[in-house]
């Protein structure tokens, strides 16, 4: 039992109850209540997990007061600037930065199983042409468990990680197909001679006519897009994968739970609807309007791209990624770029309103990250399924630290019953 403990009294009965608290490397100590219920006969009520820590890890750490995000204690601004994807994925997965031979090791297995069973693409054509991407990334992610049962015994350390390599492999092509089959394309294979990200924007982007050649410039900005979203401690996706993984699921099926949870507006799917809200508002002079509808009360409207649930302060992501906009655009010849003239008004605008100073709401990673892949030639629907591809490897390693946890259990959250209370069942012909 820890040192530090919180004592508090409950005021019905004069009892007592003495509670331990835990203190991790960083961030605020933990009240520990997995005896409350036991020796106390009471559970605690916390909907949307505002003060909850849902579990113990050593992956991320979010200091949302500072605007401080860190990967493995490494800080997020430093990876996106030196680092890669793959090598920011290893860092993830093992917890530590890896050595030349480790790295190319780790790339070589990465890149030689980036294929998909020919057999797969065949989910593809039972959907609509115009199926939302995220809806096929659901369907063919989860349908992978069914095409490698050779190793899906979760708590066989070896099989987790096979399964991990394929899933980071893999993601890239599925998310690339997924786009493929929405504009009528044939899907493009893999090719091993290029980087994780620029192989991705050759499956996204090349042609059977055509070989797209890949810039660099949009290389790099791919990479920094996806470290940037690689992990995120325990988001709604992220609780949500570990949620479905607790029942020892297979990994493909947990990670396609993730990715439905990503889907939604207030989390992943922001970024489509952040770009969607420029091209509302259309002209700076309607940023007013919107404003002052974020503002009011009863006007469900939000802000896009604006506060966060863990950042009280500028979210790091937003930063670099506000920075990465100018470059792109300056790339694609597009530097005086509408849409980023409006989100640039709009953000000032939004930092010096009262409304949004006292809430302290600031941009949040999704608000540049779509003027990015718009000026890379992405349609919105394919935002989310970017955020995806990034977010797999953070789905992944925590999925895989929970599995290998000792005392490891189903999740199992339990509830403020306010329903009615038991009653007898009264026959049809008896009820009024
Ligand atoms: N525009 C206007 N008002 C807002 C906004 C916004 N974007 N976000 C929060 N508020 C207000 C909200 O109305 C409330 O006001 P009041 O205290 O007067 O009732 C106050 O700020 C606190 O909001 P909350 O809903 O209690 O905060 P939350 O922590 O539950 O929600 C959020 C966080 C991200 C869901 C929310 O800020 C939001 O809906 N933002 C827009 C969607 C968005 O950009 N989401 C991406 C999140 S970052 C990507 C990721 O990590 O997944």
């Amino acid at each position: 039992m820890s040192k530090e403990t919180l004592t508090i009294r409950d005021n019905r009965t004069g009892q007592e109850m003495v509670l331990p608290i835990q203190q991790g490397t960083s961030g605020p100590p933990v009240v520990d209540i997995t005896k409350l219920y036991k020796n106390f006969g009471l559970f605690t009520f916390d909907p949307g997990f505002r003060a909850t820590a849902s579990c113990e890890s050593k992956i991320t750490f979010i200091d949302g007061d500072q605007g401080i995000l860190l990967y493995r204690g490494y800080p997020i601004d430093q990876l996106a600037e030196k680092s890669t994807f793959l090598e920011v994925c290893y860092l993830l997965m093992h917890g530590e930065l890896p050595n030349q031979n480790q790295f190319d090791d780790y790339v070589k297995l990465v890149t030689e199983h980036t294929m998909l069973h020919e057999q797969i693409l065949n989910f593809y054509r039972g959907y609509r042409r115009d199926a939302h991407p995220m809806a096929i990334m659901v369907g063919v992610v989860g349908a992978l468990s069914a095409f490698y049962h050779d190793s899906l015994d979760v708590h066989d350390p070896r099989h987790r990680e096979i399964s991990a390599f394929r899933l980071i492999a893999k993601i890239p092509t599925i998310a690339a197909a997924s786009y493929k089959y929405s504009i009528g394309q044939p899907f493009v294979y893999p090719r091993n001679d290029l980087s994780y990200s620029e192989n991705f924007l050759h499956m996204l982007f090349s042609g059977p006519c055509q070989e797209y050649t890949v810039s660099p410039a949009m290389a790099r900005a791919m990479d920094i897009i996806m470290i940037l979203h690689a992990d995120h401690e325990q988001n709604a996706s992220t609780s949500t994968v570990r949620l479905a993984g607790s029942s020892l699921a297979n990994p493909f099926a947990a990670i396609s739970a993730g990715i439905g949870a990503l889907w939604g507006p207030a989390h992943g799917g922001a970024n489509e609807a952040v770009l969607n809200m420029l091209h509302q508002i259309g002209d700076e002079d309607n940023i007013g309007a919107f404003v002052k509808r974020a503002k009011d009360p009863n006007d469900p409207f939000r802000l896009m791209g604006f506060g966060h649930r863990v950042y009280k302060n500028y979210d790091p992501r937003a930063k670099v990624l506000q920075k990465a906009a100018y470059d792109v655009l300056e790339e694609v010849g597009r530097h005086d770029d509408p849409l980023l003239k409006i989100a640039q008004k709009l953000e000032k605008i939004a930092l010096e309103d009262d409304y949004f100073v006292k809430r302290k709401l600031y941009p949040n990673v999704d608000f540049y990250s779509g003027i990015i892949l718009s000026a890379m030639g992405l349609p919105t629907s394919m935002f989310t399924v970017i955020f995806a591809v990034s977010r797999t490897i953070g789905w992944i390693s925590q999925w895989m630290e929970m599995i290998s946890q000792e005392g490891q259990a189903i999740g199992r959250p339990r509830q403020l019953y306010t329903g009615t209370a038991q009653r007898d069942y009264i026959p049809l012909d008896k009820r009024a």
